[in-house]
């Protein structure tokens, strides 16, 4: 799938049949949104429930992918079955449609593809875990060109070979009794700041490490009138 086939099929939850020209225009208005080199992985999940919640955050959020470690196989390899994964269209609200999803046997093998293509990752957990372990409001997202964040499974949350694999390790700061947040949930919070602040970068550089500075930074949330346009 190329980024052009990937704009949103549904607005406000509800799926809309739209023309190709609307499909194709949404498209271009969110291109320069996305944030390239961003994968989101998923260790492990064992609800259908959480993994269609991080398709759809990712896709809102503009998220170039999602791995999910299956050593289950819950998932097929074939890209198409996938998009029609009944429980995963529904709970994604049809966001499968437009996310690039990969699966892989393993954590192993999901960090060798990874650091094959020259991507760094960090995990997240409620607990301290790692070489490194940071709050999501300390973080630098943009430190690695291209970047992997990490989820754990639900029961047991992010494995230690992950942990040995990554670079740091983050944690949303809790208040309550609890002692974790819900994986899909997390995925949101996560994502969110990863994604500002990646966004914010590709406004302000065109290349990495601080070079290419643009003249006048490109916008980092979508002009109103495509809000309105998006609405009407
Ligand atoms: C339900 S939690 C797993 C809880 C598990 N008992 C543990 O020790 O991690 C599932 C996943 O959500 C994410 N998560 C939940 N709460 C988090 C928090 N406060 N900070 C960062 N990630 C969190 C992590 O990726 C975690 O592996």
């Amino acid at each position: 799938m190329t980024e052009a086939e990937q704009p949103e099929g549904v607005a406000n939850g509800e799926p809309e049949k739209k023309s190709k020209r609307s499909v194709r225009d949404r498209a271009d208005a969110i291109a320069p949104f996305r944030c390239k080199n961003l994968i989101a992985v998923i260790e492990n999940p064992s609800d259908i429930k959480n993994i269609g919640t991080i398709i759809r955050n990712v896709n809102a959020l503009g998220v170039e992918k999602v791995y999910v470690v299956d050593p289950d196989r819950a998932l097929t390899d074939d890209w198409q079955e996938m998009r029609e994964h009944k429980g995963i269209s529904k709970t994604s609200v049809s966001a499968v449609k437009w996310t690039f999803l990969r699966r892989f046997d393993s954590t192993g093998d999901c960090f060798d593809h990874l650091e094959r293509k020259g991507f760094r990752s960090v995990v997240t957990s409620p607990h301290v875990k790692g070489k490194a372990s940071v709050y999501l409001h300390e973080g630098d997202f943009t430190a690695f060109t291209k970047l992997a964040v990490w989820f754990g499974s639900e029961a047991v949350g992010i494995s230690d070979l992950a942990v040995a694999r990554s670079e740091m390790c983050v944690s949303i700061p809790m208040f309550g009794m609890v002692e974790s947040l819900n994986l899909g949930t997390s995925s949101g919070i996560v994502l969110y700041e990863v994604t500002r602040q990646r966004r914010d970068y590709q406004s302000k550089f065109r290349l990495r490490g601080r070079r290419g500075e643009r003249e006048t930074p490109l916008p980092t949330v979508m002009p109103v009138r495509d809000l309105r346009q998006r609405q009407g």
